[in-house]
């Protein structure tokens, strides 16, 4: 019974966490990227993006406690970086990524390198980042598509762990 509540929070929280990724990306990001006024431009970005920081790093955290609960009930874990693990690793990587990147490199590069931007203002090639952000975004979107793929891998179909 726990295992599929679980399995319920990890999935929902995936749905959250991966729904407002794709739409920074598809929506915000192409927003603030035709917004001409430089500064406007940066600020507006820069304050959605740090407020879905701050969320998404709740999400990760539930994403993977609930999931490493679900590994570890199942003895998954002796199967990481093993053949028939492959999908439970991608998963289990994608998610280090995410965690190096809220608790690591968001707080103390991408917000500086925004505030920076703000407060340069037109010295700086704000278009040339921006077109950096939009790329890293998009191959974020790949990344968490691709666990969430993995995930389902897992659980349903001929690799599947059961
Ligand atoms: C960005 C990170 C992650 C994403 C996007 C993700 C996504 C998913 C998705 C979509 C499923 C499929 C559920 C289904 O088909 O019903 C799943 C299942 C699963 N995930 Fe993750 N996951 C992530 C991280 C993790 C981590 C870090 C672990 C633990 C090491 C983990 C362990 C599992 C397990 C064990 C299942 C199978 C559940 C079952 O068989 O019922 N996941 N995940």
């Amino acid at each position: 019974m726990f295992f599929y509540l679980m399995h319920i929070v990890h999935l929902l929280t995936v749905i959250l966490w991966i729904g407002g990724l794709a739409f920074v990306t598809m929506i915000v990001l192409p927003m603030a990227i035709k917004t001409p006024d430089a500064l406007q431009k940066v600020l507006m970005f820069q304050r959605i993006e740090h407020r879905f920081a701050s969320i998404a790093r709740a999400y990760n955290l539930i994403t993977g406690i609930s999931g490493f609960i679900m590994m570890f009930m199942m003895g998954w874990h002796k199967l990481l970086f093993t053949r028939a693990g492959i999908p439970l690793t991608v998963m289990t990587m994608v998610w280090v990524f995410w965690f190096v990147m809220l608790f690591g490199l968001e707080p103390i590069i991408i917000k500086k390198m925004l505030e920076n931007m703000a407060k340069s203002g037109a010295q700086m090639d704000i278009d040339g980042v921006f077109k950096k952000l939009n790329r890293m975004h998009w191959f974020m979107v790949a990344i968490s598509l691709a666990a969430a793929a993995a995930g389902a891998l897992v659980a349903h179909g001929p690799l599947s762990l059961y």
